[in-house]
């Protein structure tokens, strides 16, 4: 096969997206758009990936990170012929170029292979769409006779029987490189928006006798393009209807399409189930049996089997073992690893922290920086101090622990196995093993003492 080269087209400001971001940063499931086409584009293995940028380019380029990504700024966008004409110098002499546009995120790998198939190694192929509403774009234009592709001309340069035309031009498209090479000195400016068109260029293949063959895309929405708002939404539930149905498919159990949000990847064992409306963002890995409850929140996380996520739990950076009991209300923050047959519950909150087998922490407490050992209850209420003020410290609990409730576990310190600490303690020392700690003052009782009253 070919050369392929790729030409991102993003140097548009996108002023109706009424905001001061990029519009190719604006973010479609938790990605900037341009990211998407990017994406899409490492997937066809090119030779080169070009990214003509313009306005905010320098914060496109922070965000948009790769070796193998050339960034091309063009400082005025005189058209997207002249946007190509600033990529020209990086393009490779033979191969074909693919030109994608940085706002039209949802292009499908399948066919922009299937263009490339029809463009033979030689041919310029266009991704064409025939769509009931053509106002706005670029039509088709095609001989009578042989229906052979003769030139696109673009909605203000129409004339009236041309802009009866339904089929319109998706920008994309893909041109060989020394054709491109000769024809993009020859754009000229001419037309109603005095820009450049790399339009053009097919009337020009005409001229020459240079096949333009074309090709359509599976689904409508992988040519739809963002310009404001609106569309970026409708864009999205598209997204993640798509995204629900191939869940679905594989033999995921939702509970409603319609409320489920994949914002990364998220890969499913056998017979999962996922209630409504939960967020899944990064990359989460839930394994066979594993249960979602209602409005979760799951980013980069890993569930092992069995294990049940009960709802409005909120989990970060996290792997969780086989068998465990998760939430209602659990928090569980970055750098945590709960091992099997664990249970956190509600309103519990675990930082950084590795727990062992068996072990539980059911209600109202926080873990930060800790290792659990196995078998361990912690008391409701427990909290562990990792914070003086300036540093974190850390707390180990080892086997068999038991801590009463509402106990402050003073880090750094370690509480040695089966070790029992006593309801309402402040732990400040080292425990010793198998035996009770408690820090409590003794009770007292003052059978005098009389309750304040009222004064009048
Ligand atoms: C373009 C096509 C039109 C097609 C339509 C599909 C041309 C002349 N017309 O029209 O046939 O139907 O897209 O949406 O190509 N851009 C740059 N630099 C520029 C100009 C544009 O990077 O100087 C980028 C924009 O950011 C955008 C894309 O190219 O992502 C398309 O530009 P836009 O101005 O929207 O083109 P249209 O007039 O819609
Ligand atoms: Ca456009």
């Amino acid at each position: 096969m070919s050369k392929l080269n790729v030409v991102i087209l993003a140097a548009g400001a996108g002023k109706r997206m009424q905001s001061s971001l990029p519009k190719v940063l604006h973010t479609l499931a938790g990605n900037p758009l341009l990211l998407h086409v990017v994406n899409t584009a490492r997937l066809l293995l090119p030779h080169k990936i070009c990214i003509v940028i313009g306005h905010g380019g320098e914060m496109v380029k922070q965000l948009i990170t790769g070796d193998d990504l050339d960034w091309i700024m063009q400082e005025q966008q005189l058209g997207t012929g002249h946007a190509l004409m600033q990529a020209q110098p990086h393009l490779d002499k033979d191969g074909l170029t693919l030109i994608l546009y940085g706002d039209v995120p949802l292009i499908n790998l399948d066919t922009l292979q299937k263009l490339i198939i029809t463009a033979q190694g030689k041919y310029c192929a266009l991704l064409t769409a025939v769509v009931e509403d053509p106002d706005g774009y670029g039509r088709i234009v095609r001989d009578p006779e042989t229906k052979a592709i003769t030139a696109i001309v673009e909605q203000k340069d129409a004339s009236t029987e041309q802009q009866s035309i339904h089929e319109i031009n998706t920008g994309i498209m893909l041109v060989p490189n020394i054709h491109l090479h000769e024809w993009l000195p020859k754009l000229e400016n001419k037309n109603a928006q005095h820009e450049y068109y790399l339009t053009d260029i097919i009337a020009i293949a005409g001229r020459q006798n240079v096949p333009v063959t074309s090709s359509q895309s599976t689904n409508l929405w992988e040519v739809m393009g963002v310009n404001n708002k609106r569309q970026l939404a409708e864009l999205e539930r598209i997204y993640q209807k798509e995204q629900a149905n191939k869940l679905l498919d594989q033999g995921v159990s939702l509970a409603d399409p319609a409320r489920i949000d994949v914002r990364g990847e998220l890969v499913c064992e056998a017979d999962v189930k996922i209630d409504v409306n939960c967020v899944f963002e990064g990359i989460v890995r839930l394994s066979d049996r594993v249960q979602v409850g209602a409005n979760c929140i799951l980013k980069n996380v890993t569930v092992a089997a069995d294990t049940t996520i009960s709802p409005y739990s909120l989990i970060e950076d996290t792997e969780i073992g086989e068998n465990c009991k998760i939430g209602p209300y659990a928090r569980i923050r970055p750098g945590t690893r709960l091992s099997n047959k664990v249970h956190i519950g509600n309103f519990v909150e675990v930082k950084n922290s590795r727990i062992a087998l068996g072990s539980k922490a059911n209600h109202l407490s926080y873990i930060g920086d800790s290792i659990v050992g196995e078998n361990v209850n912690i008391g409701a209420g427990t909290i562990t101090c990792n914070y003086d003020g300036a540093n974190k410290h850390q707390t180990i609990i080892e086997d068999d622990v038991f801590i009463g409730s509402d106990t402050q576990l003073i880090a750094p310190v370690k509480i040695a196995k089966g070790s029992t600490i006593g309801a309402g303690s402040t732990i400040t020392r080292d425990t010793p093993g198998d035996a009770l700690t408690l820090t409590r003052v003794k009770q007292v009782s003052f059978s005098e003492w009389k309750r304040p009253t009222k004064s009048k």
